[in-house]
């Protein structure tokens, strides 16, 4: 498609989106009937086309925000039902978190979800997520969103699954297929290079974003990202890759950000790259707010589907159909795609695939606790003094406990924006530690809101304290920095000079600044962990359940230690966000700059201790015509059951262009009992070695020497093992 600069794009969609407010009412009137529910037919898409009129063709490829009833907010989007042919409507809804129109179960955040690297327990949350979908008589869930943390503070990092692509690929294969086996129709969001919200200008107290998502530089809706074609192939497109290829997802919905120039619902070549060449035969969506710029632009493209209006695709389609500008048979063939996926998954023929709607039970409440509590990272657990570290707290060895922080009785249920669920009860932090210490432990608390002084006394009372600190993220817009906000650093700091034996639970997003990380012993991250938030953070506080979570996103020290610290980098200059560090994201940049993080990529304690074997890899001199074997035996050497998560890394050792020190190709997770051995084994292929040369517009493996790394994080490596690649 023809390139036009981005000014003169953007200024022709405002008056665009401006002519089509007639569109958006149009649009907006229609939608369901009382019998929409007995809908469905029998036919083919093909053949329902042949039978369609040109209104009822342009219904089809845009949504409405509401049916008949605009305060009928069970869903999030909605494409109106054609009655005369039988064609039921289909219905979408947010998120990556739960059912956003609940009451739903509400899993915890992405990140959470992620950091168990458990790709079986991703795939029940997935499932889990699907049934609920189907209870609320939805058909389409808006999720996973599977962009990469590029930026530390993005507004999103909670709903992401984390820096690495490797990782996030396999999170979103696992969820993907669960929500779709539930026969619920996934979409992988949003394509792509979408990695911030926007940067506010100014420091706010913990809440109420609106002012900060007005006031802010790089906003989503007008950046433009310009990434070689190299980090996006090996960074920001593999789990949508994945996606499509290995999960065959249903949706793809676009970003509202450009890429590279074009605008992502109208950017032909990545339209291109979707479907040339990953064979995607899903429907694309827009994102919801004026996610659409033009209507020729994206039609040419490829962009299936507006939502949640028409603005571009309602009246304007239609005029454009009646007169002859726009060509049917395009119009055909996107909507045949959506009918497509109705057809694939029942919904066209108003009987759904798949095991039957549940919602809210017990077991899927149950799936969100454990989840939370395995993907809680227990990022510190020393020793005191000569002693056993502080966490577990075993109850029955402590009589007082204190309880300190300003949202201890509230549940951090999710962050801000589309992926908040409303869930039918939440158990706060406070009510899990009571209901599981009962009466014979005395439990102080203290709101240092309050006073710190408070605080300092209640904490010098007892025998332990826990800390509860807390960030506030939320879609729409980015977090300033990386500190956490109010006084909640200085609390930290003078409770640990009241009390030795002093644990930090962090109910954070993402990465935040600790300046009082040596003066605590201990320090878990719970994320947002959803509903079940008190009893999950419970689970792990008491050692109920062993903190098997590794870091999906490495813990700076600094946000300037990240590789988006110049202007043009991030939040960008003149709404141009410059991708200056190429491939060096995350973990591949403090490698690669040797900067030591806070917290590695990968990092996450046990209560027990693994001990390594010997790394065995089969053949150790290939031509990479048949995978490698990889294999090392772990022991679980403590005297506790524990979940350990194996990384296997990739070093090459003379690369031939610039490449990070090592990627993350292969993982698993092993639970061992006390004593217990068990070998992992993995397996390595040609993609494990490859880079994408940008001149010769393909993958390509150096011949050569690499090293394969086996280990607990991407910092503590247990194992290596050279491969000559012939
Ligand atoms: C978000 C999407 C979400 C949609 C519908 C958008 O603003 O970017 O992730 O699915 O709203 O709520």
């Amino acid at each position: 498609m023809s390139r036009v600069p981005a000014t003169t794009c953007r200024l022709s969609s405002v008056l665009a989106a401006g002519l089509a407010i007639g569109a958006l009412v149009a649009s907006t009137i229609g939608g369901g009937d009382e019998s929409e529910t007995e809908l469905g037919t029998d036919r083919s898409p093909a053949e329902l086309i042949d039978e369609l009129d040109l209104g009822q063709k342009t219904a089809l490829t845009h949504g409405h925000a509401f049916d008949r009833n605009p305060f009928d907010r069970r869903q999030t989007g909605y494409v109106a039902p054609v009655p005369e042919l039988d064609i039921p409507p289909l219905k979408l809804t947010d998120g990556p978190h739960g059912v956003r129109h609940g009451p739903a179960t509400a899993f915890p955040a992405g990140v959470s979800q992620i950091s168990t690297w458990d790709c079986d327990r991703l795939y029940a949350v997935g499932h889990a997520m699907g049934r609920e979908a189907k209870a609320a008589e939805q058909d389409v869930l808006l999720a996973p969103a599977i962009n990469i943390v590029r930026v530390p503070t993005g507004g999103r990092t909670f709903e992401y699954f984390g820096e690495d692509p490797s990782l996030a690929a396999r999170g979103a294969v696992a969820t993907i297929r669960g929500i779709q086996d539930a026969g619920t129709i996934a979409t992988a969001k949003h394509f792509v290079a979408n990695n911030q919200e926007g940067k506010p200008r100014f420091r706010t107290g913990s809440d109420v974003p609106v002012l900060r998502s007005v006031l802010q530089r790089g906003s989503r809706f007008v950046v433009d990202s310009q990434v070689s074609e190299r980090a996006l192939r090996e960074l920001y497109l593999p789990a949508f890759r994945a996606a499509v290829e290995a999960a065959d997802v249903g949706a793809v919905m676009t970003a509202y950000n450009s890429v590279n120039g074009d605008y992502a619902s109208e950017n032909a070549p990545l339209f291109d790259v979707l479907e040339d060449e990953w064979g995607f035969d899903g429907f694309t969506v827009s994102d919801w707010l004026l996610g659409v710029k033009s209507r020729d632009g994206s039609i040419e493209a490829g962009l299936d589907l507006e939502m949640p209006y028409g603005l571009f695709y309602g009246l304007p389609l239609r005029l454009g159909l009646t007169l002859g500008s726009v060509d049917e048979a395009t119009i055909d063939g996107m909507i045949e795609r959506t009918l497509g996926q109705m057809e694939r998954f029942g919904i066209l023929q108003g009987e759904r695939v798949g095991p039957p709607g549940v919602a809210n039970t017990a077991e899927h409440q149950r799936l969100a606790r454990e989840t939370a509590a395995h993907g809680a990272v227990l990022l510190k657990n020393e020793p005191i003094g000569d002693g056993d570290p502080l966490l577990p707290i075993d109850p029955d060895r402590i009589d007082s406990l204190a309880v300190i922080g300003d949202a201890i009785d509230t549940a951090t249920v999710g962050g801000g924006g589309s992926s908040a669920v409303s869930p039918p009860y939440t158990v706060s932090p406070l009510a899990g530690i009571e209901t599981r210490l009962g009466a014979d432990v005395r439990i102080v608390t203290a709101d240092p809101t309050n006073g710190i002084d408070r605080a300092v006394d209640v904490a010098e009372s007892v025998e332990c304290a826990l800390i509860f600190v807390h960030d506030a993220a939320t879609e729409g817009v980015d977090r300033y920095d990386m500190a956490l906000h109010g006084t909640q650093d200085e609390v930290v700091s003078a409770v640990a000079e009241a009390n030795d034996r002093v644990a930090v639970v962090l109910d954070t997003g993402g990465p935040v600044t600790m300046p009082w990380v040596a003066s605590v012993p201990a320090v878990c991250e719970l994320w947002y962990p959803g509903m079940e938030d008190g009893r999950a953070t419970a689970d792990i506080v008491f050692g109920d359940v062993d903190p098997g979570g590794k870091l999906p996103i490495t813990f700076g020290e600094r946000f300037d230690d990240y590789p988006v610290s110049t202007p043009e980098q991030y939040p960008g200059v003149a709404n141009t966000v410059t991708y200056a560090e190429g491939v060096f994201v995350g973990y591949r940049h403090f490698d690669a700059h040797d900067i030591d993080p806070l917290f590695p990529f990968g990092h996450g304690e046990s209560y027990t201790t693994f001990d390594y074997g010997e790394l065995s890899v089969s053949p150790a001199e290939t031509a990479l015509s048949r995978p490698i074997s990889v294999a090392i035996p772990v022991e679980n050497t403590g005297d506790r059951p524990g979940r350990e998560v194996v990384q296997v890394y990739v070093a090459p050792m003379g690369p031939s262009v610039p490449r990070p020190p090592k990627e993350l190709r292969a993982f698993e997770t092993v639970t061992l009992a006390p004593g217990e051995r068990s070998v992992v084994e993995l397996t390595l292929s040609a993609d494990d070695f490859a880079y994408y040369d940008d001149s010769l517009a393909d993958w390509v493996v150096d011949p050569g020497e690499y090293t394969i790394l086996a280990g607990s994080s991407s910092r503590d490596i247990r194992a290596s093992h050279p491969v000559t690649i012939r």
